[in-house]
């Protein structure tokens, strides 16, 4: 029953405490990093589920947005779900999503996003695979790239606002990346482990073609370059990056980082040698109908007007029909129309960020629709691959 918990931001020390002591034992923390992911995120981006005054879960919510069509979408990140473990198991994890969802949805923030450990809980409040992350792994030896254009200058970490710029431009690109809150700058730069972080610009300082953030691991096969961070705007910059890590093939047998499934910079070498080795989807909901289709961008040069009919158990203005009316890479949201495309909310995150094309939501029963509309879907949502680098 809703009316047995309570939902609320921290209120004071006391709360802050009981939440991170569940928080820890959720995730199996120690106290340091506790301390440190509260501090990360700020005590006031935390929320508290209560039974009987009693604190028993939260989570927390980021500020951020996502990248989709060139356009960037306002996009609460959701992290660190925690139900204390005697409370488990009646609706209690469910509620707290209830809750959230409506705060973000009050707040006119159309999408939300987060890293389900389970996806039952969170797809049975609306959200589904939106995009992926996935951990890529190289050896050294087998980079073979040898050319040396532009030089790699080494910076200090402090001067990241020269990162932000240059990620900035690679972000708008690729769907689904991020427009990084502090908290996520904070942990590439400066990671809980203490870890030495290595920062290099591509090119001159002035006019940086990328960058690159790493650091490097002791393992038992030897020594690892594990890049926290990187941007390749160039050519150039792709060749002089790939030629600086195979520098490093002496001492460093592998290179991980986190990228797209589909690594365009790995057409630069000469075979397929690296591997991804782990691979997680993101979950989306689209809290906002409207203001999630008129904020992200379409393809240029598409004049069309595409007519859903949606269905969300949660929130009545997502129900019903849509017009969708693209124009030079923009579009316009009207309630009404002939709703050729049904499907629900669910169905809708999918098509929404590119992760699946609407024949393949068709084919698994995710959505309905004529032809015609069909055909103006798989144009209108077509891009890049959907996926982020960051885990939050
Ligand atoms: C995951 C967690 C938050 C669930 O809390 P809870 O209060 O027991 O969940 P609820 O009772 O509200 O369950 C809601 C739905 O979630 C799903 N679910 C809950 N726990 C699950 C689990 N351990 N495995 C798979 N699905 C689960 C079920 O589908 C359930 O619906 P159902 O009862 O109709 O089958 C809790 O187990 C927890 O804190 N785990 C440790 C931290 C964690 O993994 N958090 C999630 C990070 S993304």
């Amino acid at each position: 029953m809703a009316s047995e918990f309570e939902y609320h931001p921290l209120s004071n020390s006391k709360e802050q405490e009981q939440l991170k002591e569940i928080v820890a034992q959720c995730f199996g923390s120690t106290p340091a990093d506790s301390e440190y992911y509260f501090k990360l995120i700020g005590s006031n981006n935390f929320r508290l589920l209560c039974q009987s005054g009693q604190v028993i879960g939260g989570l927390a919510i980021y500020s951020m947005g996502q990248w989709y069509g060139g356009q960037s979408v306002p996009m609460k990140g959701i992290a660190a779900v925690s139900v204390a473990p005697e409370y488990r198991g009646k609706g209690a994890a469910y509620q707290l999503m209830k809750y959230a969802l409506q705060e973000i949805h009050s707040l006119g923030i159309p999408i939300s996003v987060l890293y389900a450990a389970t996806q039952a809980l969170y797809r049975k409040v609306g959200y589904e695979q939106g995009g992926s992350y996935c951990r890529w792994e190289l050896d050294t030896a087998k980079i073979n790239v040898r050319e040396r254009n532009l030089s790699m200058q080494r910076i200090n970490t402090d001067e990241y606002e020269i990162f932000e710029r240059l990620y900035a431009q690679q972000a708008r690109i690729n769907n689904g990346n991020l427009v990084r809150p502090q908290a996520i700058w904070s942990r590439i730069i400066k990671p809980p482990q203490e870890q030495k972080i290595y920062a290099y610009v591509i090119g001159s300082v002035r006019e940086p073609e990328g960058y690159v953030l790493f650091a490097q691991n002791d393992t038992s096969e030897g020594l690892s370059i594990d890049i926290k961070d990187w941007t390749i705007l160039t050519t150039a910059a792709a060749l002089s990056f790939w030629t600086f890590l195979a520098d490093h093939r002496s001492q460093v047998q592998q290179v991980q980082w986190r990228g797209s499934p589909i690594e365009e910079k790995l057409l630069f070498l000469p075979e397929q040698t690296a591997k991804i080795t782990s691979k997680t989807y993101w979950l989306l909901r689209i809290i906002d109908v409207s203001v999630a289709l008129s904020q992200r961008g379409y393809p240029l040069g598409v004049e069309v007007e595409l007519h859903l009919e949606v269905k969300d158990d949660f929130f009545p203005d997502n129900n019903g029909k849509f017009c969708l009316k693209v124009s030079r890479g923009r579009g316009e949201v009207f309630k009404g129309g002939k709703g050729e495309l049904q499907l629900d909310v669910r169905g809708l995150a999918s098509l929404y960020t590119g992760l699946f094309t609407p024949v393949q939501l068709k084919l698994v029963g995710y959505l309905q629709s004529t032809k015609e509309a069909l055909t103006i879907a798989t144009l209108l949502f077509s891009g890049s691959e959907p996926w982020m680098p960051d885990f939050f």
